[in-house]
């Protein structure tokens, strides 16, 4: 056949079915690495999932001293944060574009070495995606920022004390900035408009497990006292609930039945109340979720993405795929990101009847004030998919992909697929496990 390794030739119409486990949230394990950077004594992080972002960072942190190992367990890292010293700038860079993460080293370098660089970020296309939040809350925390052509440039030079910050946004990744960076200030730091997200709170956990004092307050009110030193931690990461609800999709979509271990229910319910209207069925174990399609027909939804404790901006993509197949109209208004809807536009060469609007469905009530963030997409089912070739644009867009050809009739040639494994561990195996019926020479 002649695949590349970034291809996968898929024959659709197959329920997926059986048992996969989800490990540690891509969303967390690498900010847990990067809190190593801030001990006196080595850290030990457990459930670390296989993706490309843990090779980012930790190539960043090994370049930057800190000694890493390996447990017998896969999953397990050990960072020793003894000798943490100046990178240089030029090895830096090469892990230019490849991740957002490096963004978060800047509060701990800054506490280590009084400097650090941070490369050009990578990431997802799904937005223009700034970092003045951040860039802000470290100019208040006392750091002097440059912006280079080749990266960013801080330095610290009368260390860091405490401030006071209002994000515009409940960024996650602002809150992690600033969590990282308040713990070790001199002083006080309160923030306010934080995110929540489990991961952020998971991130809380492990910086108190160091020796930090930070108190979660109501209204999204983080408060942050400054201590003068902090020790080695030992973690396990929480689960990563956006893979959890996509193969959850999968499941919905292609009719089938899909045992996700490690999955807890706490982290998921917003999801699982959204699979129940759709029409999908769950059962909570201790160790992980089964879902499956009833049958019968898929309802449609209509559905507003938010921050913590709302309908996760992950969790749309895939999802979109088994509303295709819903008998009815489905609406889902993207309040994030300002462009997470370019998926959409290989899923209508396959079939779909999926409509979106640039500046969202006004309605006076909604929550999110940013209207240049929202758009909608309205998707009419049902539509038989059937199969195409079709390029990776983003990550849970690519995985909605993976979905569309399991759920059409016929070949679909998926390429691009590198930008998968960024996020899902292992995901041809699982498709292997699950049944699917594929191609991939990889
Ligand atoms: C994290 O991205 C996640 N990535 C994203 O997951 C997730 O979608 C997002 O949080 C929201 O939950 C990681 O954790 C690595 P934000 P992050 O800062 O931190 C704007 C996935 O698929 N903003 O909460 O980059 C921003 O443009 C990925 O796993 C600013 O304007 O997201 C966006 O509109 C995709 N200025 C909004 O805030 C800033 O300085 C939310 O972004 C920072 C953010």
């Amino acid at each position: 056949m002649g695949l590349t390794s970034d291809e996968i030739i898929i024959n659709g119409g197959r329920p997926l079915r059986g048992r996969i486990e989800v490990r540690g949230a891509k969303n967390l394990a690498p900010k847990a690495m990067v809190a190593a950077l801030l001990g006196k004594t080595p850290s030990t992080l457990r459930n670390v999932p296989n993706v490309s972002d843990i090779r980012v960072v930790a190539g960043l942190l090994a370049l930057h001293g800190v000694l890493i190992t390996r447990g017998e367990d896969p999953g397990e890292w050990r960072f020793d944060p003894s000798n943490v010293e100046v990178a240089h700038h030029a090895d830096i860079d090469a892990h230019a574009g490849s991740s957002r993460i490096p963004i978060l080293f800047c509060g701990p370098l800054l506490h280590r070495l009084g400097e650090a660089f941070i490369p050009d970020l990578g990431g997802c296309r799904i937005g223009d995606r700034p970092i003045d939040f951040h860039l802000d809350a470290l100019r208040k925390f006392g750091a002097v920022v440059e912006k280079l052509p080749s990266g960013i440039s801080l330095t610290a030079p009368d260390g860091l004390h405490g401030a006071n910050i209002e994000l515009p946004y409940p960024s996650v990744g602002a809150t992690e900035q600033v969590l990282l960076t308040s713990v070790l200030a001199k002083g006080q730091t309160e923030l306010r408009n934080a995110a929540i997200e489990p991961e952020i709170i998971d991130l809380i956990c492990i910086l108190q497990k160091m020796g930090a004092i930070i108190t979660v307050e109501p209204n999204r009110v983080i408060f942050v006292e400054g201590v003068e030193e902090l020790r080695g931690y030992d973690h396990h990461a929480i689960f990563d609930r956006n893979e959890v609800a996509s193969w959850a999709s999968a499941a919905l979509a292609t009719g089938g039945d899909v045992f996700v271990g490690g999955a807890q229910q706490e982290e998921m319910m917003t999801f699982l109340n959204v699979f129940r209207k759709v029409g999908g069925d769950f059962e909570v174990r201790d160790d992980g979720i089964r879902f499956w399609h009833p049958g019968g027909e898929l309802k449609p939804v209509t559905i507003e993405t938010d921050v913590h404790p709302g309908f996760m901006t992950d969790w749309q993509q895939p999802l979109v795929v088994a509303l295709t197949q819903a008998q009815g109209v489905s609406t889902i208004h993207e309040t994030v990101y300002e462009n997470r809807f370019g998926f959409t536009d290989a899923l209508n060469k396959m079939g779909a009847d999926i409509q979106v609007f640039k500046d969202g469905l006004h309605d006076e009530q909604r929550r999110v004030n940013r209207r240049e963030f929202e758009q909608a997409a309205v998707i009419a089912g049902p539509t038989p998919l059937s199969g195409a070739e079709i390029e990776v644009p983003d990550l849970r867009g690519g995985f909605s992909y993976l979905i569309a050809g399991l759920t059409a009739e016929g070949q679909t040639k998926v390429t691009n697929l590198g930008i998968i494994s960024r996020g899902y561990e292992n995901f041809i195996e699982k498709l292997r496990q699950l049944g699917a019926d594929f191609i991939f020479e990889g």
